[in-house]
C-alpha cells in the first residue's frame, strides 16, 4: 500500500506499507522521523503520541512534559568516596542526589576525623563531581556550597 501524507508541513510518500504497520513504525522507520518514541508499549506514557491535524483526537489521553526551572534541597547528606589518587592526592567523588542548589564542593581533609581543614574545592560538575585533592588525608569530608558560598550540606567523614 502507498501512503501519501503531509508531516510537519512536508509532503511525503511511502510505498509497500503493510496494512498492519503502526503509524509510529511508519513515521520512525520508513520516514526517518524519530520524534515520536516507543517507550511503554502500554498506551500509558504518551511517548508515541502523534498529532493529527494539530490535535491528539477525541478521547486520547496524553501526558505532557514541560521543562521548567525547579529547585530542591535534598534530604540527608552528600555522599562521598575518597580513594588514593596520583602521588600525594586523594580522588574524592561526591554527589547529593536531588540537590539542585549545590554550586560547588569544598573538600576538607586531615590526619584525624576531628582535625580537618580545607584542601580543595571545585564547581559542581553534573550528578557526580570528582576532585583531585592535594592531600593524603586519610580522613575526608565534603561540604556542599550554594551559589553564595554558604555551606548547605556536609558529608560524613570517610577514610580514603
Ligand atoms: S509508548 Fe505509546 S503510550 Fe507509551
Amino acid at each position: 500500500m502507498r501512503i501519501n501524507t503531509t508531516v510537519n508541513g512536508e509532503k511525503r510518500q511511502v510505498d509497500d506499507v503493510w496494512e498492519g504497520e503502526s503509524l509510529l513504525y511508519v513515521l520512525r522507520e520508513r520516514m526517518a522521523l524519530p520524534g515520536s518514541k516507543n517507550a511503554c508499549e502500554q498506551g500509558e506514557c504518551g511517548s508515541c503520541s502523534v498529532l493529527l491535524d494539530g490535535t491528539l483526537g477525541k478521547n486520547v489521553q496524553s501526558f505532557r512534559t514541560y521543562l521548567s526551572p525547579w529547585s530542591a534541597h535534598a534530604p540527608g547528606a552528600p555522599s562521598v568516596v575518597a580513594q588514593s589518587g596520583v602521588a600525594g592526592t586523594l580522588s574524592v567523588s561526591v554527589s547529593w542526589n536531588g540537590a539542585t542548589d549545590v554550586a560547588s564542593w569544598s573538600v576538607l581533609a586531615g590526619a584525624a576525623p576531628g582535625a580537618l581543614s580545607a584542601v580543595a574545592s571545585a564547581a559542581k560538575a553534573g550528578f557526580q563531581t570528582t576532585i583531585a585533592a592535594p592531600t593524603v588525608g586519610p580522613y575526608v569530608q565534603v561540604q556542599a556550597l550554594d551559589s553564595s558560598g554558604a555551606v548547605i550540606g556536609t558529608s560524613a567523614v570517610v577514610k580514603g
